[in-house]
């Protein structure tokens, strides 16, 4: 009888402590990913990967098999979805962890509240520069893919290998998602020391190529972000205009779609294809450096198989783990690496701002290859330089790259110096700076505008999207109007506004 008691209570004391243990390692996770597929970062694209990493965690042994994560996805839209879900589901308890949103303006209310509520939150969005400032309420914030100001540090250093003094950055804002114009903010956020100019033009204008032409005589290196069809127009201007004749250096930034740049990208099967074809040679593209492993394969196979029966097809790029995927399945990895060592130290899975703290400054083996982050949570990029290597052919290859972990710019075999050596203009570049510096201080309003919103004004943003599209562009349409001095007026405040930011 003693026999059965002693077992007994070893049972109940075992059991318990199962209990306890299990209730413990039970993270809720939430994810806010958008169900609508134009998106690269749609649910049927990313969900996949998600459930992969869950996979490989509880197959991985102790202590992540212990790890029991209970994931629900809720829609996010692009404007408040996840926001609003984020506060439904809180009314009856908090996440343990938060992955996404993508979407800088609805990130950027998620992010705050859960910085709030103490909840880490892993994206591999929310890339615009005003995130970096993790010091109060994007505080909990993890950046799992390399935000637009990393990107920068690509032209950066470019720019430094050749001497390149000024930049001109023409770019399409929707005035909702941004992407185009978040991206170029990080240019113009890292390289203080450059002369630049902007151009950004509305996505439903007709593109006024012949202003824009202009506008390139006088600046060296012409960056451009927009859709696919109008970097092609400009290109094809700009060849016209005979601008591609080595005087000036052209490049698109497209970090996130394949089938957008690289081998054919000029052709469209119109009669302008053969011009196309010339004027790209003058094009290089900026991209994420892709690296493959064997299990990436794997990865890549499982990811595609599962999407298409999710309903993701006839897509151009089905067959493409892009960023967004390889991001969400390392951000769970990096968060159990993290949440095991914060329980380590005595902490529980409640103290996001302690684990938030252990997933900085580190480096772990992502699907891809090694995920270093830096210690500021944001991951640190490698980006690829493409460029016209067989002008007959028309194909693209890889160039150089760059790794962000140390700083350094590698040309590969490919990169031909004589193709990045500006002719002529840079003999006369001190006097071009200077005539062109009221032009392109004025230009700035829009990225400081921006920047502005970006830090102070994103939850506001959506309550007053409509108001605020209407001010923008009376503002633009009155600022034509207005005399050059008033403009330099209204700028200086903004100006002062953002460094007291
Ligand atoms: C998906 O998003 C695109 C772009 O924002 C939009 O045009 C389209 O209507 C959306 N589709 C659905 C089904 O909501
Ligand atoms: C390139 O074209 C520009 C504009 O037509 C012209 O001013 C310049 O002299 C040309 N440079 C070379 C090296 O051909
Ligand atoms: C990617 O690029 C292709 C080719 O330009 C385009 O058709 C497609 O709509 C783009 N996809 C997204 C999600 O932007
Ligand atoms: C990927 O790897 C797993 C486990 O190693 C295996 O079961 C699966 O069949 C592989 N998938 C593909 C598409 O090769
Ligand atoms: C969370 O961890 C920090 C140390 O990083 C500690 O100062 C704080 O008291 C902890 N909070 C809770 C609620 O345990
Ligand atoms: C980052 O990690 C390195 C070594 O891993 C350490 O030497 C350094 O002090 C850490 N930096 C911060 C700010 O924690
Ligand atoms: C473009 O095509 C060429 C020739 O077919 C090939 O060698 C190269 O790898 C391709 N580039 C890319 C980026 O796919
Ligand atoms: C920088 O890091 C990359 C990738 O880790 C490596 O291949 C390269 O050799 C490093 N370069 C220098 C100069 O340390």
């Amino acid at each position: 009888m003693s026999l059965f008691s002693t077992l007994g209570v070893y049972f109940f004391l075992f059991s318990h402590q199962a209990l306890t243990n299990t209730m413990s390692d039970e993270i809720d996770v939430v994810v806010f990913l958008p169900k609508n597929d134009t998106y690269l970062f749609s649910y049927a694209r990313v969900a996949p990967a998600i459930r992969y990493a869950q996979l490989k965690l509880k197959t991985a042994g102790a202590p992540y098999s212990d790890f029991h994560f209970n994931i629900h996805f809720e829609n996010s839209n692009c404007v408040n979805d996840a926001l609003f879900h984020l506060v439904d589901r809180a009314c009856v308890k908090k996440p343990d962890l938060i992955l996404g949103p993508v979407c800088e303006y609805e990130a950027a209310a998620v992010v705050r509240l859960a910085s709030h509520w103490n909840i880490p939150v892993i994206s591999a969005g929310a890339l615009a520069a005003g995130f970096s400032n993790k010091n109060t309420e994007f505080s909990h914030l993890t950046r799992i893919a390399p935000s637009y100001v990393k990107m920068a540090e690509t032209f950066s250093a470019i720019f430094k290998h050749f001497s390149w003094k000024t930049a001109f950055l023409i770019y399409e804002d929707d005035k909702e998602e941004r992407n185009c114009y978040f991206t170029v903010e990080g240019i113009y956020h890292l390289m203080t020391d450059l002369t630049i100019k902007t151009y950004p033009f509305s996505h439903d204008d007709p593109l006024d190529t012949d202003d824009i032409i202009q506008s390139i005589y006088d600046t060296q290196v012409v960056i451009l972000c927009m859709e696919a069809r109008k970097i092609r127009e400009i290109m094809l201007a700009a060849h016209r205009r005979r601008l591609t004749n080595g005087t000036h250096m052209f490049f698109n930034i497209e970090l996130f779609n394949a089938s957008s740049y690289g081998n054919g990208s000029w052709r469209r099967g119109d009669k302008f294809d053969n011009e196309a074809r010339q004027a790209y040679a003058y094009l290089n593209t900026v991209t994420l450096l892709r690296t493959v492993k064997p299990e990436f394969e794997n990865f890549s196979m499982e990811i595609k198989t599962a999407s298409e029966s999710m309903g993701l097809n006839n897509c151009q790029d089905c067959g493409s783990v892009n960023m967004f995927v390889e991001g969400f399945h390392d951000a769970l990895l990096l968060y159990a690496v993290a949440l095991k060592e914060a329980m380590k130290s005595g902490y529980n899975k409640k103290n996001g701002s302690e684990i938030t703290s252990k997933m900085w400054n580190r480096t772990f083996e992502g699907i891809a290859g090694q995920v270093s982050m830096d210690v500021n949570g944001d991951r640190n990029g490698d980006f690829s330089l493409m460029a016209m290597t067989d002008v007959n052919a028309g194909t693209y290859e890889v160039v150089a790259n760059y790794f962000g972990v140390n700083g350094s710019f590698q040309p590969l075999s490919a990169f031909k110096y004589d193709h990045f050596t500006l002719q002529g203009i840079q003999r006369t570049h001190a006097e071009i700076s200077d005539a062109s510096c009221g032009l392109g201080v004025s230009a700035l309003t829009g990225v400081i505008v921006g920047a502005v919103l970006g830090t102070a004004m994103l939850t506001a943003f959506y309550f007053f999207r409509k108001n605020y599209r209407i001010t923008i562009e009376r503002r633009a349409h009155s600022e034509e109007s207005t005399s050059r001095k008033h403009r330099q007026l209204r700028e200086d405040s903004i100006r002062s506004n953002l460094s007291t930011a």
